[in-house]
């Protein structure tokens, strides 16, 4: 990622209009219908609170076949075409170690998940570091949920996040030079915030391998590096360690990767994204449209490295 140059050439800014909006709204949700039918899942549709936090987006959902064929999984390569490779991971019986609670349990499996946490829907937007941006339609629950279930020891101020180590199955965890495993950290403040949301489908559908199964991260108001995928491991920790790309570029991959379109990447401007559904170009906006709901969490904005 971080020796990707913004290639895209931004021209105009091109904003979907309110007819087609509320034209793709009824798309969606009568999508989203056939899919419950279809598939029987436990998901419940968008309740009031979901709708608030989609009622920023004005784009078309981002297709399953774009979603699936077009990732960032470092662990199975640097390209974006990394969708086959990802089929060698094996999710079966997956379970994530926990540290730092005060409960005797430090493992959940993904079926005590399935069983515990009523899955709800929500459409994100959800942007790149590297200027590209999409909207998905995720199934999962608040992460708040999990935490206060994992019963964090009290002193605890940071969550982290650890995908697999597995050399075996994802080919370019041999490559020694990165920290691997992928490690992502967030306040617990945030991982508290009702946004922050642990994703297992998408579309109706258990999450494709290759967009972070069985379990994943979505940060919606953050750069999606932060959004980290197949987690195997989480922390409750009273101490900042570094993240994976905190390690490998601190000044091009910070801690709190908030989306700011004043604040470029030192190799290239966040101004404008590009969807990689339709190709547009859209201006970026902070916290990646999410301020009114997490501007609190911030309460110095003037202070530029929370943007980092
Ligand atoms: N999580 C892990 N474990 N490994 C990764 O390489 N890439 C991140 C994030 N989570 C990544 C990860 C980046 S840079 C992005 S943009 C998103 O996942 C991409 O998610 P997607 O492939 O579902 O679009």
């Amino acid at each position: 990622m971080h020796y990707i140059k913004n290639k895209y050439n931004i021209k105009t800014s091109q904003v979907t209009s309110k007819k087609n909006f509320i034209n793709r709204r009824k798309v969606i949700s009568g999508l989203m219908t056939s899919l419950l039918t279809l598939n029987n899942i436990n998901v419940v549709l968008a309740n009031s609170k979901n709708k608030m936090f989609s009622n920023i987006i004005e784009r078309p959902l981002t297709t399953f076949k774009t979603l699936s064929k077009y990732n960032n999984f470092f662990e199975f390569g640097t390209s974006k075409e990394i969708w086959k490779q990802a089929q060698k991971l094996n999710i079966n019986n997956w379970e994530i170690d926990v540290y730092g609670s005060n409960s005797l349990k430090n493992k959940i499996d993904i079926d005590e998940i399935y069983k515990r946490f009523v899955l709800e829907e929500r459409i994100y937007k959800f942007r790149c570091v590297e200027a590209w941006s999409m909207v998905v339609p995720w199934e999962g629950f608040q992460l708040s949920k999990l935490i206060k279930h994992l019963e964090p020891k009290s002193d605890t101020r940071y969550v982290e996040f650890e995908t697999f180590l597995r050399p075996d199955e994802a080919n370019n965890q041999k490559q020694n030079w990165y920290p691997w495993p992928y490690k992502e950290i967030i306040t617990i403040e945030e991982a508290m915030h009702p946004l922050s949301f642990l994703a297992t489908g998408i579309y109706g559908q258990n999450l494709p391998k290759q967009n972070g199964a069985p379990i994943r991260l979505v940060l919606p108001w953050k750069y999606g590096f932060k959004s980290i995928k197949s987690i195997s491991k989480i922390t409750f920790s009273n101490k900042k360690s570094k993240s994976f790309w905190e390690s490998i570029a601190p000044k091009e991959y910070g801690f709190w990767a908030n989306v700011n379109p004043k604040i470029s990447h030192p190799r290239w401007s966040q101004e404008y994204e590009k969807d990689i559904e339709t190709g547009e170009k859209h201006p970026t906006k902070i916290f990646n449209g999410y301020s009114e709901f997490v501007t609190a969490l911030y309460p110095n904005l003037e202070d530029r490295s929370i943007f980092y």
